[in-house]
């Protein structure tokens, strides 16, 4: 479609979707074993990347996936918020893929939202330092708000954001409230990469499944660009992707 600004892959299921992303990112990590370079990928959490996840545990499994070389940042984390606690985008990365791969734990980074708030902006520069030590991330996976926020980057985050500490929408905390007692008990901030972050990321693949987030996937694949659609600001990334299943797709 000549109205799409991105490249769109529509898969018929998320599964599908799911499988084919898991066979990039080993792939990347393969060509870069090959190499003998680290290969550092941004990673989401999320329910869309659970499968993908899976994915990456079965091949390492079966298939002899080695993470070793392999070095994480994560996009995002509540703040503030324990490391145990069962929300923690920390205990999500373990549950899924961390416990169950030979990843180095100190080839790991996931912001803290431990640190004091006193302390939380020099920790989140100390993250984006880390990231250009390691070379910069060479695959940044993401999922899709239904109001079109990438990481936390809620609609209005300025295109040359960095790591911060921000406010979450009222949309974003009624939508993630299902993982806690009550909506009171989300917490009201996170630490995000910011959309510069994400943007400095050499490939980009964001997945979409079902039709809540049909909406947002065509904003961000077919509207001009805007911060009021984070995801939107990827358009002038020169190797992005969006992965979607059928539905997610139904608004192109
Ligand atoms: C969350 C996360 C995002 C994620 C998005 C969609 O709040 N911070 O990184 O992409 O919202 O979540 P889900 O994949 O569960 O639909």
């Amino acid at each position: 479609d000549s109205l799409e600004k991105i490249d769109v892959k529509i898969y018929e299921n998320s599964n599908d979707g799911s499988i084919a992303i898991a066979r990039q990112i080993a792939e990347l990590i393969r060509a870069k074993q090959k190499a003998k370079q680290k290969c550092v990928l941004g990673l989401a959490t999320g329910s869309s990347p659970k499968t993908v996840y899976a994915e990456l545990v079965r091949m390492h499994k079966e298939e002899k996936l080695s993470f070793k070389n392999v070095v994480t940042f994560n996009l995002d984390e509540y703040y503030p918020i324990s490391r145990d606690a069962i929300q923690s985008y920390y205990r999500f990365m373990h549950t899924h893929l961390f416990a169950h791969v030979d990843i180095h734990p100190k080839n790991i980074h996931i912001p803290s939202g431990e640190v004091s708030k006193e302390a939380v902006k020099a920790a989140c520069a100390e993250y984006e330092k880390e990231i250009e030590k390691e070379g910069g991330i060479d695959l940044q996976i993401l999922g899709i708000g239904n109001n079109g926020h990438i990481g936390f980057n809620e609609p209005g985050s300025a295109v040359h954001s960095r790591t911060r500490l921000i406010n979450l929408d009222h949309s974003t905390r009624l939508a993630n409230s299902f993982e806690f007692a009550t909506i009171s008990d989300v917490p009201r901030m996170a630490i995000t990469m910011g959309i510069s972050t994400i943007l400095k990321s050499r490939k980009i693949i964001l997945m979409a499944w079902g039709v809540a987030k049909a909406k947002a996937v065509k904003a961000a694949v077919e509207d001009d660009e805007t911060e009021l659609v984070p995801a939107s600001l990827l358009q002038s990334h020169p190797d992005v992707q969006f992965v979607v299943d059928e539905l997610a797709a139904s608004e192109l």
